[in-house]
């Protein structure tokens, strides 16, 4: 176990506030965000986001049960001034302006660090552009940069850091003092697992957890590579089931059978309106844009394939209340998984974008939503109200609440689960 060290975060959404409360387990961690609601919330013991292992990490650690050395701020000097580590988890939304990553949160956060701290270590846990971190570390002449990428799944982001798949650290390795933080930042992360993890064994026979240290570009390419291959495999079932739904066949039985090859295996092969969320969309895209001049056909094909089943499923939708007098079509709701708190690029608002082009009237039913309307849309509060009123409800993953409604439901959740 390494010696306690004093950690700051840069930005407390699902990567941050997973970050924040693992480290504190056993180090002084104070978070930095930029949004007063966030830091005033934490300050409470809430959490803004819907996660069950960080909601109860901060009511364990309110109530005495659980030690957390944690605390949030706003003021960067209180962050970063003494921090050894900052790790760096601000958002990199895409610019389809400028077909790149826009990582201008990343490198503001990393200028407020330089302006009050030289010393510390920086570890951008954000994910970045292949390349990235090099170039910026060229650029700032600042050889104390770090990428370490981050594989969370929303709604899980405490459980999959306590829980690790693998632990990726990228660095200069060839630089000593850098390979030396590298390697300590991988154990502080190591340490800060839950303790049966140590005793796994994995599939290949190896036991505890995958401890990788790569340089920099390598790491990326891990994140890169890693999120595009699972948008490639929901984007490859959703165009099988696209084939069977157009044929007329059973899509679920041809999905087991080919899944009972224990190469491709039954898992992650559910149909949906398309890979949605805030990271895989821009992931892949991001990748194809790193290809640049390097031959490819697969990445621009499982870019473009998420549009062709949005297309899909919206024909089909359209199909289904042609001759209809009036009809009014239902959202049922704008999340991508069961359970989830957000809606961030989830598919189905793609195809709402569409039908409203095609002038069809739409309402939404998101009981995660304060608001009355959503995209010019009225939201409607009561399901029972939602249910009567529409001709048509479409959702996107099915809920047991939906049973009543089942004659009316539009949906391509074959396996009912996410
Ligand atoms: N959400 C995921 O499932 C996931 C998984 C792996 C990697 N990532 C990557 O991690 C990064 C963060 O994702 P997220 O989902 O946690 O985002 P998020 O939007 O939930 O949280 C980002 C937070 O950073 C804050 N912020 C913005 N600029 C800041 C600054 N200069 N200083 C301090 N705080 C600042 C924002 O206010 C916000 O609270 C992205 O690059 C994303 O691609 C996300």
């Amino acid at each position: 176990m390494n010696s306690q060290q004093k950690i700051a975060i840069a930005g407390t959404g699902y990567v941050g506030l997973s970050m924040a409360l693992l480290l504190a387990q056993h180090h002084h961690v104070q978070a930095l965000d930029i949004v007063p609601a966030k830091v005033e919330q934490l300050a409470q013991g809430i959490s803004p986001i819907a996660d069950p292992d960080i909601e109860r990490f901060l009511a364990e650690s309110k109530a005495g049960i659980r030690s957390l050395d944690f605390s949030a701020t706003l003021d960067p000097a209180q962050a970063y001034s003494d921090a050894q580590y900052v790790v760096v988890c601000t958002p990199t939304n895409y610019d389809s302006d400028h077909n790149y990553f826009d990582t201008s949160s990343v490198e503001a956060a990393i200028a407020a660090v330089r302006e009050v701290n030289q010393q510390a270590w920086i570890v951008i846990k954000s994910t970045v552009p292949v390349g990235y971190t090099r170039q910026l570390s060229q650029r700032l002449q600042d050889p104390r940069i770090i990428f370490s990428p981050e594989f969370l799944r929303e709604g899980k982001a405490l459980y999959d850091n306590l829980h690790p798949s693998r632990i990726v650290v990228g660095a200069n390795l060839t630089d000593s003092a850098v390979y030396a933080a590298a390697q300590e930042f991988a154990q502080i992360l190591r340490d800060a697992a839950d303790p049966s993890e140590l005793e796994r064994v994995n599939s290949d026979g190896t036991r505890s957890i995958p401890v990788l240290l790569v340089g920099s570009t390598e790491a990326e390419a891990i994140k890169l590579f890693a999120n595009t291959y699972l948008a490639l495999r929901v984007a490859y079932f959703n165009e099988l089931d696209t084939y069977a739904a157009a044929r007329g066949l059973d899509s679920e039985a041809i999905i087991r059978g080919v899944g009972l090859d224990p190469r491709i295996g039954s898992h992650y092969n559910n149909p949906s309106f398309g890979y949605g969320g805030y990271c895989l969309p821009k992931d892949s895209k991001q990748l194809l844009a790193n290809y640049e001049q390097v031959p490819q056909n697969l990445m621009s094909a499982i870019v473009d394939a998420n549009q062709t089943r949005k297309e899909f499923i919206a024909q089909e939708i359209l199909e289904r209340i042609q001759g209809l007098d009036h009809p009014l079509v239902g959202i049922y709701r704008l999340t991508m998984k069961e359970n989830s708190d957000n809606f961030r690029q989830s598919a189905v608002q793609d195809i709402i974008a569409y039908l409203l082009e095609r002038g069809v009237d739409l309402v939404m039913y998101e009981p995660t939503l304060g608001e009355s309307s959503f995209m010019g849309c009225p939201v409607i509060q009561d399901f029972a109200e939602f249910e009567r009123s529409c001709s048509l409800i479409v959702a996107n993953r099915w809920n047991e609440e939906l049973a009543s409604a089942a004659g009316k439901v539009y949906s391509r959740d074959i396996f009912r689960r996410d």
